[in-house]
């Protein structure tokens, strides 16, 4: 096995980067900039029973760090997925993860049970955590006995194994993780956009037509790290590490809090080509720091010890500043203000 290999759910990916959800079409479509050989899995966007327009214009803004966006699922739906993209998902050197959504858990349960027998999906993700529809209410993932009878309820339907992909904008987020894995979730996807908003205040519009939307990129990875080390320490199924993920430096910390894979998003839309190029950069930088596999990585946080008793405290104690080297720590929205 390769340094850079990890195993997940049962499935072999040969490094621990992926698409992450709606950010990278179904995967395929980047061929020609991100050979799939090149990552360790694809995930696709989310595919629903129907066809879903998506919601009016507009649904995506860039902001200082990062976007806004209210998509809302637009899709062609379950018949045109298995029609005209699984076919070429045969040919994907690497692992295929197909994103279900819905809104009731009936619909959930459906994909699931059609697309089980498709050969060419290797596991699901369970999107109980997009904010854009519904009116952004979540009622799947905020209310753990919802998000655990969605995922029996699609455990039952399928034999692949399932990541439940979970939602940032609760309060305490290891409640889901617990409750989706004793619900039979193979992993967990940590996590999906923060709610937010943007509005121009001489016009008194909002940036979005759905008022609020999910906001991603490079400001929010903290609270992506917090999510994922949270969901990590409280479960034992692997966690999939979502959210602001620039650079291998980045990927490198949410191995650090315990995630055994880590998918990349809005970073590639500022930069199309970076999937293919983290692998080679994880394995430079494990190289520099003498680390030998990404898997001794995993879970290795090392919290502070507690500090001394007061007189013996050094009045030495320095403010931590961070040591990232990710030159792609500032979206490309922000970096266009400078010359
Ligand atoms: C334009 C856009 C579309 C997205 N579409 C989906 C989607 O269809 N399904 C899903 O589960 N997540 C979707 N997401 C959420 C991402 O998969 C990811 O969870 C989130 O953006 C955080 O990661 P990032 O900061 O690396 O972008 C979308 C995000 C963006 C920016």
């Amino acid at each position: 096995m390769s340094r850079l290999a990890v195993r997940l759910a049962g499935l072999e990916l040969r490094n621990p980067l992926l698409s992450a959800s709606g950010t990278f079409g179904h995967g395929l479509e980047m061929q020609h900039i991100v050979p799939s050989s090149a990552v360790g899995g694809l995930v696709s966007k989310t595919v629903t029973r129907k066809p879903r327009p998506g919601n009016p214009l507009p649904r995506i803004k860039e902001t200082e760090a990062g976007f806004l966006n209210s998509i809302g699922l637009e899709n062609r739906g379950v018949d045109a997925y298995v029609r005209d993209v699984l076919p070429a998902m045969h040919g994907a050197d690497t692992i295929v993860v197909t994103n279900l959504g819905g809104e009731k858990v009936e619909d959930f349960v459906e994909l699931a049970r059609r697309l089980d027998g498709q050969a060419a999906i290797d596991a699901f993700e369970v999107n109980l955590s997009c904010p854009n529809v519904q009116e952004g209410k979540l009622p799947f993932a905020t209310d753990p006995s919802m998000a655990a009878r969605v995922i029996r309820e699609v455990r039952a339907a399928t034999t692949k194994p399932i990541f439940a992909k979970l939602s940032p904008n609760v309060s305490r987020i290891a409640d889901l993780a617990i409750a989706v894995e004793s619900a039979g979730a193979d992993g967990i996807t940590a996590v999906n956009t923060v709610l937010g908003m943007q509005v121009d205040w001489r016009t008194r519009r909002p940036g979005l037509f759905t008022n609020q939307g999910g906001y991603s990129g490079t400001a929010i990875k903290p609270i992506a790290l917090r999510c994922a080390w949270e969901c990590a320490r409280s479960v034992k199924i692997p966690v999939i590490g979502c959210g602001g993920v620039m650079c291998a430096e980045d990927a490198l910390e949410f191995l650090v809090v315990g995630c055994r894979a880590v998918q990349v998003g809005t970073a590639s839309f500022g930069d199309p080509g970076l999937l293919g190029r983290m692998a080679q950069e994880m394995d430079a930088l494990l190289d520099q720091a003498g680390v030998a596999s990404v898997t001794e990585l995993v879970g290795t946080l090392r919290p502070w010890d507690p500090p001394p008793p007061r007189a013996e405290r050094s009045a030495t104690a320095s403010t931590s500043t961070s040591t990232s080297t990710c030159s792609a720590s500032v979206h490309p929205a922000a970096r266009g203000a400078q010359p």
